[in-house]
């Protein structure tokens, strides 16, 4: 046969590339895109990415090409991603790779060694989690995208593995704003009911981002013109005829049937089955080739000519004679990823391979079993190797052998960040358990160790109901005679998985119970690691003072055995103490903890990230915030390193955030969490860095944002009941609902709140009752000004609040600075706030250096000195607490500032009172006639808002064409009205009622 069966010329699918470039402008504009490319086997998917990759190319992209392989009903974990990094690998040089990979280079080059040059991989016993896998994977697409734009090909999504398909969805999720356009190919025709592609398709549909294109066969001009490519020459019309008829159209078949038609074959002969048309080009060739044809097609994806020659039993010569027969016919082509020789077309492979007896499949699997076990050199694909060698054993039926190599393969997944995979293979290897009676001498395993580590790698991907049954399976077949201690353990596993689903109190039960079964007079591994996890999860069902007594045996336990990691995991836990205590002693434990995780455990990054996260949060709780600010920050870059900035890094960038909030640095808070976010952090980790934006927004008086913010707390941390998220949540609700006027809605979050509240939680606690005893402060003075009476559930909520604020302990300047604030908000409740009062407090914030807090104490304090009639000293206060907020950009405290100049007509700098007016969100509440229940005439209405904006009464005579003295007269009677002694009082009321004043700036409330 000569001549090609492939078309020269690419055969319509205009419209279809034409939306496809398009994508490709987008990308390279920094508009992210996805394309799904979806059709039947055949039809021409392939091709069409293939020209659209050449497009790319020539636009300047870099192209790289991932295939998925179907090998059993396990796949092999990221191969295409493997596929893609190796082509990365080969074009790029490796100082700019380098650049690219970043951090990532050490977490990929698990996936594929090169990637990494040197010694630095780490040992493969340390869990990497999927997490990290995403996160590099993102980073450096992103960074990638930078240096040129990326054309990222993932082909044959529908054969994909568990964790390529949560990579794409991952993608498809998180990649923002990067030049890169990622397009999948599938078969449509391949998915069933079942299929874990589907439940992904069907959200894909609904997002604005991802693109479709459905490829349709060939219609009868289409067919022609691709007849007359491969031939060269126009076909009679009746062969056209025939050849789209038998194809219908579909691209494979046209280009076989070609082959056929050229070596002059009746196509009316052929059987209508689209096997033979499959195989009757097959069937054209030698003995020898067709025996070549039916070894390469049991190998899966591709096949090393040595491992064909072993297997199908071929000299050299004449293994290279007959390669080339069926390359020449286009059967079997070059692989193009570089793996030895691979079928044209995945169509024409399980073709022959459904046209063997199966006792000749079954024999064929064994002798690449044993090939492959002999010489494992011979694999055209290391990486994929103990998958491949369980894969030929199972189908081989070889169940005794399969086994082990099952084993072997669930082990190689999980260090190549493939938990999912891996429990199918530990699934498979509990199904074959009982038919292989020697299993156990085969594995070095029993059976509740294979569930054990099923339940393992079920956990790690995030299966955890899974990992709860196997869990429970394994213990239901350990024997009433078992050793108690491997009980124990196994219980320990289970109290992890249940913590996890947030049954913290159940957790600790379960652990109890696998302590019993540990005597306590010789200290084991088991028994230490047992408190350990005991210690921590009794913290998280917030059980403080038990958690603190098990830290402590366990921290004694794990020293008398060595066992560092034990002790690194209790210290940190025992840190927590600091939260009961207030004692410097938690702290010590937490930096011993970090000490000794930095120490020893260099590879893994999980006992000094949890040393960080917990080692600054404490800090922070003792008010040290530039101290707290650093230690994130050290955290942060080990986070950046292992790629977890998404996950853990989030509650560090968090950490770090919250003391430069406190400390004033407000601008560096906005951008590093905004830039946090860009990154698409999920669930928890998000919300904690919306959290602290909506608390910046509502310090900033942009209260609209705020609310948004909080909007998005709700969303992530949705049904978490973990105080430190609720108490914080609730606080910021009432804050908003504040600053806007709205008291009742800012007493109900304080309430909310007040249900909440342990007294180990100071640091969220303190600022609840402070925001809590404001609130009935401003309900009070409002009563007030009104010249009602102040009803006494006022005092009995203060009392209540006051109660709570009694049973706190203040382990930071900041929780002194709120214990003053709630003092003198009391005070100011019950309308005895003295200067003394408001400058304790306003102290109290200048030791605890927070900015924000002082600046709201000094405005009091100008309050109380203004209507006492000391303008001196009110002068003074305002000359401080103004030029605070105003550089904070706190505009609410600015307004406030401002406008008690004003009445007590202090001049400030223009700008700033312009700014502060300016300022957005300064909100006030709608004045419904405030002023009518004063009985004032409509004249004494307006001199009273001259009164207000600071004006003289010359003034006031200039501007409403009056006498001085007539001026005199109402500024009296409206005094006598209001019932105030002067006229700065009176403006303070009408400041306080919301009504407005013109002109003037107004600061929200
Ligand atoms: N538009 C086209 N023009 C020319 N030949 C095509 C076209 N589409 C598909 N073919 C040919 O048909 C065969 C099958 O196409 P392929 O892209 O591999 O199908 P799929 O990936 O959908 O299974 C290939 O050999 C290819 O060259
Ligand atoms: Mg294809």
């Amino acid at each position: 046969m000569s001549g090609s069966v492939i078309s020269p010329v690419f055969i319509g699918r205009k419209d279809e590339l034409a939306a496809l470039a398009q994508l490709l402008d987008r990308a390279r504009a920094k508009d992210t895109g996805f394309a799904l490319i979806s059709g039947e086997a055949g039809v021409g998917k392939t091709r069409l990415v293939r020209e659209l990759a050449d497009r790319a190319a020539d636009l300047g992209f870099l192209v790289l090409t991932g295939q998925c392989v179907e090998l059993g009903a396990e796949g092999l974990p990221l191969a295409p991603l493997v596929d893609a990094l190796r082509t990365l690998v080969r074009t790029m040089r490796p100082d700019a790779l380098a650049d690219v990979l970043g951090p990532a280079a050490e977490g990929l080059a698990r996936l594929l060694p090169e990637l990494a040059p040197g010694p630095a991989v780490g040992p493969a016993a340390v869990e990497l989690q999927k997490a990290q896998l995403l996160e590099h994977v993102l980073g450096a697409l992103g960074r990638l995208g930078e240096e040129r734009p990326v054309l990222l090909v993932i082909e044959d999504l529908h054969w994909a593995d568990q964790s390529t398909l949560d990579l794409m969805a991952f993608l498809i999720r998180s990649l923002r704003d990067a030049r890169v356009l990622l397009a999948i190919t599938y078969r449509s025709d391949e998915l069933h009911r079942r299929h874990p592609l589907r439940p992904l398709l069907t959200a894909w549909e609904r997002m604005r981002t991802v693109d479709r294109v459905e490829l349709d066969r060939f219609d009868r001009g289409e067919v022609a013109a691709q007849l007359t490519a491969i031939l060269g020459d126009g076909p009679a019309p009746a062969v056209a005829d025939a050849v789209f008829d038998r194809s219908g159209g579909n691209a494979y078949l046209v280009e076989e049937l070609a082959g056929l038609v050229r070596n002059d074959r009746d196509l009316d002969e052929l059987s209508p089955s689209l096997l033979d048309v499959l195989l009757s080009r097959v069937d054209a060739l030698s003995a020898d080739a067709q025996k070549l044809l039916r070894t390469a097609c049991v190998a899966g994806r591709a096949v090393s000519d040595r491992l064909l020659a072993t297997v199908a039993g071929f000299a050299e010569a004449e293994l290279y004679a007959t390669l080339r027969e069926t390359v020449d016919n286009h059967l079997l082509i070059v692989d193009p990823s570089g793996y030895g020789y691979t079928f044209r077309h995945a169509l024409t492979r399980d073709a022959v391979y459904e046209d063997m007896l199966p006792g000749e499949r079954v024999r064929l699997h064994a002798a690449y079993g044993e090939a492959l076990a002999a010489d494992p050199h011979l694999a055209s694909d290391p990486g994929t190797l103990p998958a491949t060698i369980a894969h030929h054993w199972y189908a081989a039926l070889d169940l005794p052998r399969a086994l082990p190599a099952t084993i072997d393969a669930a082990r190689a997944a999980l260090t190549s960040y493939g938990p999912a995979e891996a429990l199918r293979h530990l699934e498979r290897a509990l199904e074959i358990w009982p038919r292989v009676p020697d299993a156990e001498e085969r594995t070095g395993l029993d059976q509740i160790e294979v569930s054990r580590l099923a339940a393992d790698a079920a956990y790690r991907s995030g299966a955890l109901d899974r990992a709860r049954s196997l869990i429970a399976d394994a213990l239901a077949q350990l024997p009433a005679e078992a050793n108690p201690e491997r009980r124990a353990l196994l219980l320990e596993r289970s109290a992890i998985i249940v913590r996890d689903q947030g049954e913290s109190a159940d957790a600790a039960a379960t652990l109890r119970e696998a302590l019993a079964l540990l005597p306590d007079d010789g200290v084991t591994r088991a028994r230490a690691q047992v408190l350990a996890t005991l210690a921590g999860a009794l913290m998280r069902a917030d059980e403080m003072p038990q958690s603190i007594e098990v830290a402590r045996l366990a921290i004694d336990a794990a020293r008398s055995i060595g066992a560092t990691d034990l002790e690194v995991d209790a210290s940190i836990t025992l840190g927590a103490l600091a939260y009961t205590d207030g004692a410097e002693a938690g702290l010590e434990w937490l930096r011993e903890g970090l000490r000794l995780a930095l120490a020893f455990s260099v590879d893994n990054p999980w006992p000094a990230l949890r040393g960080y996260v917990n080692y600054s949060d404490t800090l922070e709780m003792f008010g040290r915030h530039a101290e707290a600010a650093e230690v994130a920050g050290e955290g942060i870059k080990l986070a950046v390193r292992f790629g977890v900035v998404r996950t853990l890094g989030s509650y560090l960038i968090g950490n770090r955030a919250e003391p430069l909030l406190r400390l004033g640095q407000w601008d560096e808070v906005d951008q590093m969490t905004a830039e946090a976010l860009r990154a698409l952090p999920e669930g928890v980790f998000a919300g904690t860095l919306h959290q602290i934006r909506a608390e910046l927004a509502a310090m900033r008086g942009r209260y609209d944002e705020a609310s948004r913010e909080l909007k998005n707390v709700r969303r992530s941390i949705g049904a978490m009941v973990d105080a430190q998220f609720t108490l914080p949540f609730r606080y910021l609700s009432a804050m908003v609902a504040l600053g806007t006027g709205d008291l009742a809605a800012a007493r109900e979050a304080v309430t909310d709140a007040l249900g909440g509240i342990f007294p180990w939680m100071p640091r969220y606690c303190w600022p609840v009752l402070w925001l809590g005893m404001r609130v009935e402060a401003d309900e009070a003075t409002r009563f007030r000004d009104r010249r009602e009476d102040v009803p006494a559930w006022i005092a009995g909520r203060c009392d209540q609040i006051a109660r709570v604020a009694a049973s706190l302990i203040t382990p930071s300047p900041s929780a002194v600075g709120y214990q003053a604030l709630v003092a003198a908000e009391r005070a100011r409740a019950a309308g005895t706030d003295s200067a003394a009062i408001w400058s304790d407090a306003a102290e109290a914030w200048r030791r605890a250096e927070e900015p924000y807090p002082l600046s709201y104490a000094l405005v009091r304090l100008a309050e109380v000195h203004s209507a006492a009639g000391d303008r001196d000293e009110a002068v003074k206060a305002v000359q401080q607490a103004h030029p605070l907020a105003e550089k904070l950009g706190a505009a609410p405290i600015t307004g406030e500032a401002a406008a008690l100049a004003r009445r007590i007509r202090l001049p400030l700098e223009a700008g700033a009172a312009a700014e502060a007016a300016a300022a957005p969100g300064g909100h006030q509440p709608k004045p419904a006639d405030e002023l009518a229940r004063f009985g004032l005439t409509d004249r004494e209405r307006e001199v009273l808002l001259l009164v207000a904006a600071g004006r003289s009464n010359p003034e006031i005579a200039r501007e409403l064409f009056i006498s001085a003295k007539t001026a005199s007269v109402h500024v009296s009677n409206i005094l006598a009205k209001l019932g105030v002694s002067g006229r700065v009082e009176a403006a303070a009321v009408v400041h306080r009622l919301g009504v407005g004043v013109a002109p003037g700036p107004e600061g929200g409330r």
